[in-house]
């Protein structure tokens, strides 16, 4: 049988935490997805140097060297299409994108959120959950749609919150059900299991336990 995987574009701004684990997840051989590229708008970015030493390509689009937002976002498409990239994982991209440029990928395009959407959209996502005193935080990989940080939800992964905790403990333990649900998602909608039916992600063969923690299951 022949087993095609999708050629995936992962975008960047900083540490690439994220990014290192869908890179670590796609070398199983049966993993059905590949990272044909990691592209930055920071030049510097610290997950630039962990890719290339993976050996897998990486470019820098600096959206500072572009005189409006849509230039800069057209330079990106065209590289990703270049490169033949057939889905696009948002991971820590630090800049917001344009209908133009979510309507070129509607679909084909992730992103990871650090809270349980529809709550806690936007920055400082761990400060604010503390904040509000809720009892459960998480994290979210979903489909792009035009508003930020919404769009239909692929998986979602919940941690408890503690009494003494603060931003950076509680995201420490978010980040590492990040680094779970993020290669999980890729896998779900690389191989097709997971697909958009209007505002929801149906999930092929799947049936979740009634208290399970990550959904669907890992
Ligand atoms: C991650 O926690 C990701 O969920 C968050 O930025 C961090 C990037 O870390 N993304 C957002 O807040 C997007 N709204 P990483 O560079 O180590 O993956």
């Amino acid at each position: 049988m022949t087993f095609s995987r999708k050629r995936v574009g992962v975008l960047i701004s900083g540490r690439g935490s994220n990014m290192r684990s869908l890179v670590e997840a796609a070398r199983a051989p049966d993993f059905p997805a590949e990272i044909t590229l990691v592209l930055s708008n920071i030049a510097n970015a610290a997950g630039l140097e962990f890719a290339r030493k993976q050996g897998v390509a990486t470019t820098v689009v600096d959206h500072k060297a572009f005189s409006d937002r849509e230039s800069f976002e057209r330079a990106m498409h065209e590289t990703l299409v270049g490169r033949g990239v057939e889905l696009v994982c948002l991971a820590g991209f630090m800049r917001l994108l344009t209908p133009w440029f979510v309507e070129q990928w509607r679909g084909r395009m992730l992103n990871i959120h650090p809270a349980l959407l529809p709550s806690f959209r936007g920055l400082h996502t761990h400060a604010r959950a503390l904040e509000e005193g809720v009892k459960i935080h998480g994290a979210t990989v979903h489909f792009v749609v035009p508003e930020m940080d919404a769009g239909p939800i692929v998986v979602q992964a919940a941690v408890a919150v503690l009494e003494d905790d603060t931003p950076e403990a509680l995201g420490a333990r978010v980040l590492a059900q990040e680094h779970r649900i993020y290669p999980l998602a890729l896998n779900l909608v690389a191989r097709g299991a997971a697909r958009v039916e209007g505002a929801r992600v149906k999930i092929e063969g799947e049936r979740p336990a009634p208290d399970a923690l990550v959904w669907p299951r890992a």
